[in-house]
């Protein structure tokens, strides 16, 4: 596996780059190494990683096919460098490295690893690269993804890292399995182009809102609402990056009077996590935010609704065997497409095509 040239440039000229131009120093011969942002993302891999999903998915119907899978990276090792809360994505990309054989390595806690003594990350990631093959890592920092592929592509041993969620910044592997939800959802009705997405909840705090908005932007004629209290809309980075892609968008505080318009809603909960006051999020009327039997009855028979989970409230448990509630599948689309991904980091996207 060739590495990238992300060894030369120094730390504070990439730091500075936009996300468009730091892609380029992420990959190697057009294709992805370090999976660091959304916008590394174009529409031809959006489609070929479904493409892909997809195939890994029907051969894992069979034990020759699941066997065959398992050889394909039995001879590597992962770390998963998770020191953020985490079930759905820590345990999907765990069953993703399995399904491809990986044998797996994991720090979930920062207090019984080194970082507890002083070391830096820096230093723990060096570490972890001189016993594995790739790093996966979620953190609360944002952009520390960015500066752990810097560090490593600058190391004798420059493995890939994926981002699995930073901070309030970049969830780019999230944003790709709900794509893949979409593709799937829409795939007799025309595929993602065209259809009005809505997105409700913390927009403002939410990294996975802010992924998914810019992996739409590669979509034709796509129509997003934004559905927030004021004080947790969507914030102006990224309506700057819609405006300046032609993406058409809309600024609401109404659910009720935009759920009979949308294809898909894609609920979230409140971040309070992220609070800088104790107990602010609380004193926010989230009430009007949510959806129940009541809102289901407004919904287009074809639309969809997803989650990234987890959820509190926001989505009511009535709502769980309708048939438009997708979130489990997308959930479990997250395994399939961290697959893919890894696969196609690792070269072994074409034999598995070929299977
Ligand atoms: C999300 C996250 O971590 O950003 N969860 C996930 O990865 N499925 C969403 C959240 O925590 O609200």
């Amino acid at each position: 596996m060739k590495s990238t040239k992300l060894n030369e440039v120094s730390w504070s000229d990439f730091s500075e780059l936009t996300p468009i131009d730091k892609a380029e120093y992420l990959s190697t011969d057009n294709k992805i190494f370090h999976m660091l942002l959304a916008q590394q993302f174009n529409r031809k891999q959006l489609d070929e990683f479904g493409e892909l999903a997809t195939r890994i998915r029907k051969i894992a119907k069979t034990k020759e096919g699941i066997l065959f899978l398992r050889s394909q990276l039995a001879h590597k090792r992962a770390m998963l460098y998770f020191t953020q809360p985490s079930t759905r994505t820590f345990l999907s990309f765990t069953a993703a490295c399995q399904i491809l054989g990986f044998q797996i390595g994991e720090v979930r806690n920062k207090s019984t690893s080194s970082e507890f003594k002083g070391e830096t990350q820096e230093d723990s990631i060096r570490s972890f690269s001189s016993y594995f093959d790739i790093i996966i890592m979620r953190s609360e920092i944002g952009g520390l993804a960015e500066r752990m592929a810097w560090a490593l592509s600058n190391s004798e041993r420059p493995i890939p890292i994926i981002n699995a969620g930073s901070g309030k910044d970049q969830h780019p592997t999230q944003a790709l399995l709900d794509i893949y939800t979409l593709q799937r959802s829409f795939e007799k009705s025309g595929g993602i182009d065209g259809k009005h997405i809505v997105f409700v909840g913390d927009l403002a705090r939410g990294r996975t809102v802010r992924s998914l908005s810019m992996l739409l932007t590669n979509y034709q004629d796509i129509k997003i609402t934004f559905v927030a209290p004021n004080q947790l809309q969507a914030t102006p980075d990224i309506l700057e990056l819609l405006a300046c892609k032609n993406v058409s968008y809309d600024l609401s505080n109404n659910l009720r009077s935009i759920i009979p318009q949308a294809d898909a809603i894609y609920m979230t909960r409140i971040q309070d996590e992220w609070d800088t006051t104790s107990g602010e999020s609380a004193k926010i009327d989230t009430s009007n935010f949510c959806i129940g039997t009541k809102e289901l009855a407004l919904m287009k028979s074809t639309a969809v609704i997803m989650h990234p989970l987890p959820r509190r409230n926001e989505i009511s448990t009535d709502v769980d065997s309708d048939p438009r509630a997708v979130y489990w599948r997308q959930m479990r689309n997250g395994m399939w497409i961290r697959a893919a991904l890894i696969a196609s980091i690792f070269n072994c996207d074409k034999d598995i095509k070929n299977y």
